[in-house]
């Protein structure tokens, strides 16, 4: 069996690597395809090595664009490989542009499509992720939720139930292999106190007017715990308050980090700021409260057990959803699994259950 493992951004690479891990142990046949949605160092090829993960046998480097150019550049060239390489089946991970051009062009030339991570609903269609997700999961062979909450959105969709395996999300297995490496990094601020906070999604970085009420709002956490905000600056949001003339003087602006890094700062911050779906999800497995810069999630797992609360945008907002979580008793359960979901979905795939439902 020859599986084809289609990523091209930062979540995806980091989500993948278990997957990528459990494929070389197992001796499979696989290739990476990259689209090269994410091409900036740190965004990208940062993460290859310090996973040591095999390099991308294609990468189409499709690069930045609307969604409609991302999206159909990337189809073009995932068609072609597909021709060429004819992998028995093809795995997308997520909810970004590249999963959608993935499973488009996968199912439409007959190749069996895995769906990792299936099952989100953020309820919101004004979001590119939802309609990613929701395109990718209804086109979808084989779909792995990484809950039950996850499976029962499927199941109202429509989708039917055989095609639906619950297996945890790899990210859990991504931090339990890496928190080790990770606590031996050094990190900025070392032992002071910080908070955390990163802000890259479309509805909050191209409205200037919630990314301006963004900002004021880790102001006035900043002045008001008197902590240093730390935050790893997407180059999409940085673009943006350049372009918009914020001030972020009292914020301490450093460039995205590598993994490790990253998993370091946050396992030791004292509250997360986000509006990122996997640094959600590994505030609530790191035991770290969250305060999520947005008015929904999809992933309401955190909501409920306590991790995780949603603040909005509204500066004030802002402040009183972080006096609450400060306090959070970081004794939560992690809803996410137990750190084997990629040997599951590899096992699940080794036996071609999915076969009988093309
Ligand atoms: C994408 C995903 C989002 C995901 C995020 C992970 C879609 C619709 N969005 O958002 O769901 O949460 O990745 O980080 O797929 N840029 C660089 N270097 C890069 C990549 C991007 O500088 O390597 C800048 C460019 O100015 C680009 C902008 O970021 O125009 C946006 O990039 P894009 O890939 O379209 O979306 P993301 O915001 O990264
Ligand atoms: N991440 C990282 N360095 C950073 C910021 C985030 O390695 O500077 C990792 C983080 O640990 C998580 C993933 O990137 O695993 C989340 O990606 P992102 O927030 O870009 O996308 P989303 O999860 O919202 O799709």
């Amino acid at each position: 069996m020859k599986v084809a493992i289609v990523l091209g951004t930062r979540p995806e690479i980091i989500k993948m690597s278990p997957i990528i891990r459990e494929l070389e142990e197992k001796n499979m046949e696989f290739f990476i395809l990259h689209t090269g949605q994410h091409y900036s160092y740190n965004l990208d090829q940062v993460f290859f090595e310090q996973l040591k993960l095999p390099q991308p046998k294609y990468n189409l480097r499709v690069g930045s664009g609307t969604h409609a150019e991302e999206t159909g550049k990337m189809m073009i060239g995932i068609e072609r490989v597909l021709f060429d390489e004819k992998p028995d089946i093809v795995l997308v991970e997520g909810d970004t542009n590249t999963v959608l051009a993935g499973a488009l062009a996968s199912v439409k030339v007959g190749v069996t499509l895995g769906h990792v991570e299936a099952g989100l609903r953020s309820f919101d269609r004004s979001m590119p992720e939802e309609i990613n997700r929701i395109v990718a999961d209804h086109v979808s062979d084989i779909l792995f939720a990484p809950t039950e909450v996850a499976k029962r959105n499927l199941l109202r969709e429509g989708i039917s139930e055989e095609k639906i395996h619950v297996t945890g999300n790899t990210i859990v297995d991504a931090v339990y292999q890496n928190l080790k490496l990770a606590e031996a990094v050094n990190i900025p601020f070392g032992d002071d106190d910080y908070f955390l906070v990163t802000v890259h999604r479309q509805e909050n970085t191209d409205n200037p007017m919630r990314l301006r009420n963004i900002i004021e709002g880790l102001k006035l956490v900043r002045e008001y715990f008197n902590m240093p905000i730390i935050y790893p600056i997407h180059p999409r949001t940085l673009k943006k308050i350049k372009e918009y003339g914020i001030d972020v003087e009292r914020l301490n602006l450093i460039e995205p980090l590598d993994y490790l890094s990253f998993l370091k700062l946050e396992s030791k911050a004292k509250l997360i700021f986000t509006d990122s779906g996997g640094v959600q999800e590994e505030a609530c497995i790191l035991r770290v409260p969250c305060v999520t810069l947005r008015y929904n999630t999809e992933r309401p797992e955190t909501l409920e057990v306590g991790a995780n609360v949603l603040a909005g945008t509204e500066p004030k907002e802002i402040l009183e959803k972080a006096k609450i979580m400060i306090d959070a008793k970081r004794d939560w359960r992690n809803p996410f699994g137990d750190g084997k979901a990629a040997n599951r979905i590899i096992n699940i795939i080794s036996r071609g259950e999915y076969r009988q439902f093309k």
